[in-house]
């Protein structure tokens, strides 16, 4: 066995991986303040400055939909390393982009970095893991997710007075250039190895992450059996067991995005505006804050308690958040002045709706989805997730200021509310619990046609 700690092995590797995290968290959070100084360069009408977070989300989705054969075909590591290669380039493009149609192709080209890097980096953590933790790493992606939305909110508050969304973007290269440097040293996915046929190499990186050669020769052989079972990709495809668990993931990130999450990531300030609040950056800053320290909750508990009783609180939550803020944003449409007592209750609720949500779908959605996919169809799997994900934020990202604006802001929470309702159902009757199984084992009973729920008991 190896001399390094192998404990550590893991940690650093996910750390690098995770970085990928950070940096949709960065981008996902830099229009929230740099959009203005954007508008006021290139002179844009309001359609146009749509454009200015339409086009990183349409290339996430694309790069998402081309990340699963990507992976497959050139191994994780390298999409990895080309996410980051991406990332660096179209950051500096961006910086250099005189005219707004060069801008906006530079802003496609990270999108695509950031639609391979969200598919890439949890379905690595979920290979490289043991199982005992895989959970809480495939969690540390959602945290430095959260942890790079915070950044962006503080550096975007710290540089506005500058006035210019090029220093602003500028803060963006530091990760980048960090993450590709790392990406660099990561090993190859034991399981990746595997299924290109290369098992010495498999053995070898696996000896490097594990602490025992038990545990090294067990994850072995049942990565064998997984593939030695291996029906052919088309075959898989129009199997009754693969298209329930794709179904699954695209509900389960249909769930995820319609919860409401990026109502307030892209427009909390205007939520703070519209309930009287004059200074409605510092509500941000701590949207942010509640978001990374909730998401640190979550990645102690949630492979000690499981994914399915915190899912159930989350949602708990988040059901009586947006009751209340419904209800208060309500009084307020009809008329009634909120009084100071109102106003901080609404806020109080808003930030109990992040911590719902940072505790249980945040994290755990993305956990799910890598783990609940067979391994040799887990790329595909994983990208129509993914792209959902991408596809279903897109949707909140556009309208939820037109929702605001028509049916109004306090139904709009009750819809939101309402998605988290039905949420409960997918959760209760086709959602497994995971927690404590291995990827093999799951895979065994998804394949012998146990129900969908079930699928995370242990074989008798
Ligand atoms: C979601 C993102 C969201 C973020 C907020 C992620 O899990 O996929 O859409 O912006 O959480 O922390």
């Amino acid at each position: 066995m190896s001399q390094v700690n192998p404990h550590n092995v893991v940690i650093r590797v996910s750390f690098i991986a995770a970085l990928a995290g950070l940096l949709f968290g960065l981008d996902v959070a830099y229009v929230n303040g740099a959009l203005n100084f954007i508008i006021r360069d290139f002179n844009l009408d309001v359609s146009a400055s749509g454009y200015v977070a339409g086009y990183l989300l349409a290339g996430s989705a694309v790069g998402a939909l081309f990340s699963g054969w990507l992976s497959s075909r050139f191994g994780r590591k390298n999409v990895l390393v080309l996410s980051a290669l991406m990332f660096t380039f179209s950051i500096t493009f961006t910086l250099l982009a005189h005219t707004f149609p060069l801008f906006l192709a530079a802003r496609f080209a990270t999108g695509l970095g950031v639609g391979i890097a969200s598919f890439v980096a949890p379905l690595y953590l979920s290979e490289i893991a043991p199982f005992k933790i895989r959970g809480a790493l495939i969690a540390m992606y959602q945290l430095m997710i959260t942890i790079g939305i915070l950044l962006m909110f503080l550096s975007n508050a710290a540089l506005a007075h500058t006035g210019s969304w090029r220093i602003m973007l500028s803060v963006l290269l530091v990760p980048s250039v960090i993450m590709l440097i790392g990406t660099l040293t990561l090993p190859e996915s034991p399981r990746f190895m595997a299924l290109i046929n290369k098992m010495d190499m498999a053995r070898q990186i696996l000896s490097k992450i594990r602490s025992t050669q038990a545990e090294v020769n067990f994850e072995m052989n049942e990565i064998k059996e997984t593939i030695r079972t291996k029906d052919s990709r088309l075959a898989i495809l129009c199997k009754g067991y693969f298209l329930k668990v794709v179904l699954l993931g695209i509900l389960l990130q249909c769930l995820q995005q319609f919860a409401g999450i990026n109502a307030f990531m892209y427009y909390s300030g205007k939520i703070f505006e519209m309930a009287g609040f004059t200074n409605p950056a510092i509500g941000t800053i701590i949207v942010g804050l509640v978001n990374v320290l909730t998401t640190l909750v979550a990645i102690k508990f949630v492979d000690k308690l499981g994914r399915k009783p915190i899912l159930y609180l989350g949602l708990g939550i988040l059901i009586i958040s947006c009751a209340v803020v419904g209800y208060i944003f309500n009084l307020q449409s009809a008329g009634v002045i909120l009084s100071e007592m109102q106003q901080y209750l609404l806020v109080g609720f808003c930030l109990l709706f992040i911590f719902g949500f940072a505790v249980s779908l945040g994290p755990i959605v993305w956990i799910l989805c890598a783990e609940i996919m067979p391994l040799e169809m887990r790329d595909l799997g994983v990208t129509i997730s993914t792209m959902a994900n991408w596809i279903f934020n897109t949707i909140i990202g556009s309208y939820t200021l037109v929702w605001f604006n028509t049916i109004g802001i306090g139904q709009t929470f009750w819809m939101f509310g309402f998605a988290s309702c039905l949420g409960l159902i997918l959760i209760k009757y086709f959602t497994p619990e995971t927690k404590d199984v291995r990827l093999e084992e799951l895979e065994a009973n998804l394949k012998a046609g146990v129900a969908l729920k079930n699928i995370g008991l242990r074989v008798k």
